[in-house]
């Protein structure tokens, strides 16, 4: 069955807890919808680790849409989420909500993500008006590193803290149907939980957060450029995939792949005719 912010929304009065890990393409979709992970989010962290990119500021409207399509296909039932990229709701609500609508209606997605407490809330009730449902992001925003000098922990001192409260009350009062929380301290996400009535999605926020997010390439080791603290291996699927690409090279060198098994026939009659 499709989840839906409804979905979201029982899980908190249920106190049951919301799966959410990112994907980027139609197969790894396929196989998350099927492992009955909640939600999908088509993260602009794309920019990192499909597109190479140093950081997600680069990532434009026509990369978020692409990966959406892709993604769209493969989540028959979770939900599928797409980030907003790094200037396409800063500059104006007319683009907030213009560029929302691109990802519903070209993308497929079923809600979108932007990064931002108090200062985006206009942007977050105008979406919302014009249907669209919308996931928050506060604590560390990647699309803001030049401004927050690096990717680092937020909300430790008492004046971030607060803040970080007032933008989580801020958010929900806009319209946000769920917020991701990242990298922040567990006692202060925690605290900020009970104090919502939407869905937190914590990252590197402890375990008191309503659901869980994970970039995949972090979470099977696949990306190895920067691992954060916060990510938990389950798997080690990029030394497989070496291994696997080393056995091909080999394979092709010494001329043992393709044989018999992996080869079309033809008659013989008719090869010789052509010679
Ligand atoms: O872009 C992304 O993948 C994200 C998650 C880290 C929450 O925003």
């Amino acid at each position: 069955m499709k989840n839906t912010v409804l979905t979201f929304a029982k899980a908190k009065e249920e106190k049951t807890k919301i799966s959410m890990l990112t994907a980027y393409d139609y197969s790894t979709a396929k196989l998350m919808n099927d492992a009955g992970i909640n939600s999908i989010l088509v993260g602009d962290s794309l920019g990192n680790v499909v597109l190479g990119y140093e950081n997600t500021v680069s990532v434009t409207m026509g990369d978020m849409i692409h990966h959406t399509k892709a993604v769209s296909r493969g989540a028959k039932d979770a939900l599928v989420i797409a980030d907003m990229p790094f200037m396409s709701y800063q500059t104006s609500v007319y683009d907030a909500v213009v560029n929302a609508g691109r990802l519903l209606k070209e993308g497929g997605a079923n809600a979108v993500k932007l990064e931002g407490g108090k200062e985006v809330c206009p942007q977050i009730k105008a979406i919302v008006d014009a249907g669209i449902p919308v996931c928050a992001h506060i604590g560390l925003t990647p699309q803001s590193v030049n401004a927050l000098g690096g990717n680092r922990v937020q909300g430790k001192t008492e004046l971030a803290a607060k803040k970080l409260l007032e933008d989580a009350l801020a958010v929900q009062e806009a319209g946000a149907f769920a917020v991701v929380i990242e990298a922040v301290p567990e006692k202060l996400a925690s605290l900020i939980t009970s104090r919502l009535d939407i869905v937190t999605i914590g990252i590197g926020a402890g375990n008191g957060c309503d659901g869980q997010v994970l970039v995949y390439q972090d979470m099977l080791g696949m990306f190895s450029d920067f691992t954060p603290k916060f990510v938990k291996r389950y798997a080690n699927i990029g030394e497989m995939m070496t291994s696997a690409f080393k056995q091909y090279d080999e394979d092709v060198k010494n001329s043992s792949f393709p044989s018999e098994e992996h080869t079309y026939k033809i008659d013989d009659e008719i090869i010789e005719k052509l010679y």
